[in-house]
């Protein structure tokens, strides 16, 4: 039987997750948005793109959660995005009641299904999806870390002028302005940044790397980031339905790793057919491990925000 992918909103960050998981061939997609015709219109546009490609994915659009019964996976993008000046907490309230809308309804058509989520404030959110939908901890993961290192592999390429697939690098804590982005664990073909980057430039990176979204929010003047989220959604996907076992930076939950318990946080996440599998634990410099505790104080202050204004 063929996979199944569910995204829920069909704007920019879910239609272009749509193109980049229709390219990989891996599952027919069914677009859902409460704005009329806009999913139907987007999924066949998409699947009218497909012969050009030789791709057979079946791709539909629907106003309506009955269109998602059996599903894998559900991405849920629907939410309102960033406008400049706005941090990502500043949308949680709006955000929250469509999540935990999407959330309950998309559970009743597929109750086994594993969340990936992205709408921000992103670590907030997939508490809110494990708590709204008392879901095992494995089956939710949020999105953020794979974009966040990428824009820093991103720029790490620019600067030295290597091939981005000589570069890897690690973002790790809270999908804000505080994340902490790895300077020796991330590496240039093993080398580690700290060594590799005179540390004017490395901190220049780190800085340009934490205002990585606002930076494009700015520039677009209108919305917020799209081709990166959507890649970064895609490759989790393709890890958990094809049982990868594929460590990537994601937000999970925590039970203690990290010195961390009931929050949903950016660390090494380990992805496969079950979703979260395992999370991974650096050993952090002393430096590393009071800018993650610093994040991690955001994050809890934001989930306690969402406690207060919603039961979980
Ligand atoms: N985690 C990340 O890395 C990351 C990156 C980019 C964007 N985001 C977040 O993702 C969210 C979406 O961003 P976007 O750029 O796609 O915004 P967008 O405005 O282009 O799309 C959001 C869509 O959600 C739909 N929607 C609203 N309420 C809905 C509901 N109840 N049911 C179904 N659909 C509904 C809207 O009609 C809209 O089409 C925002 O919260 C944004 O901040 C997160």
């Amino acid at each position: 039987m063929k996979n199944k992918v569910s995204i829920i909103g069909a704007g920019m960050t879910g239609s272009t997750t749509a193109h980049w998981l229709a390219e990989r061939e891996i599952a027919d997609l069914v677009l859902v948005d409460i704005v009329e015709g806009m999913p139907q219109g987007k999924a066949l546009d998409l699947l009218e793109a497909m012969p050009v490609v030789y791709k057979d994915v079946r791709i539909t659009g629907s106003n309506d959660y009955e269109a998602t019964a059996g599903s894998d996976i559900i991405v849920i993008t629907a939410g309102l995005p960033r406008k400049p000046g706005m941090s990502r907490d500043d949308l949680l309230t709006a955000n929250a009641e469509i999540v935990r809308k999407a959330v309950d309804s998309t559970l009743q058509q597929s109750p086994d299904a594993i969340y990936v989520v992205l709408t921000n404030p992103l670590d907030v959110m997939s508490y809110l999806t494990m708590k709204v939908g008392r879901l095992p901890k494995n089956r939710v993961v949020g999105q953020a870390g794979v974009l966040d290192s990428a824009r820093m592999r991103a720029f790490v390429a620019m600067e030295l002028g290597v091939s981005v697939e000589n570069v890897n690098c690690y973002v790790l804590g809270g999908h804000g302005d505080e994340m902490v982005p790895l300077t020796h664990a991330s590496n240039v073909a093993g080398i580690p940044l700290d060594e590799i980057l005179p540390p004017d430039r490395l901190e220049a990176i780190v800085d340009r790397t934490r205002k990585g979204g606002g930076e494009i929010v700015s520039l677009l003047k209108t919305g917020s980031a799209y081709y990166a989220p959507g890649v970064a959604v895609a490759q989790m996907v393709d890890a958990i339905l094809k049982d990868k076992h594929l460590i990537v930076p994601a937000a999970a939950y925590l039970e203690g790793e990290y010195g961390l318990d009931d929050i949903f946080f950016g660390v090494p996440a380990q992805l496969g057919r079950n979703g979260v599998e395992k999370v991974y634990e650096y050993k952090l410099a002393e430096k590393e491990r009071l800018a993650l505790d610093q994040s991690a104080e955001s994050v809890r202050q934001t989930t306690q925000a969402l406690q207060s204004l919603v039961k979980v």
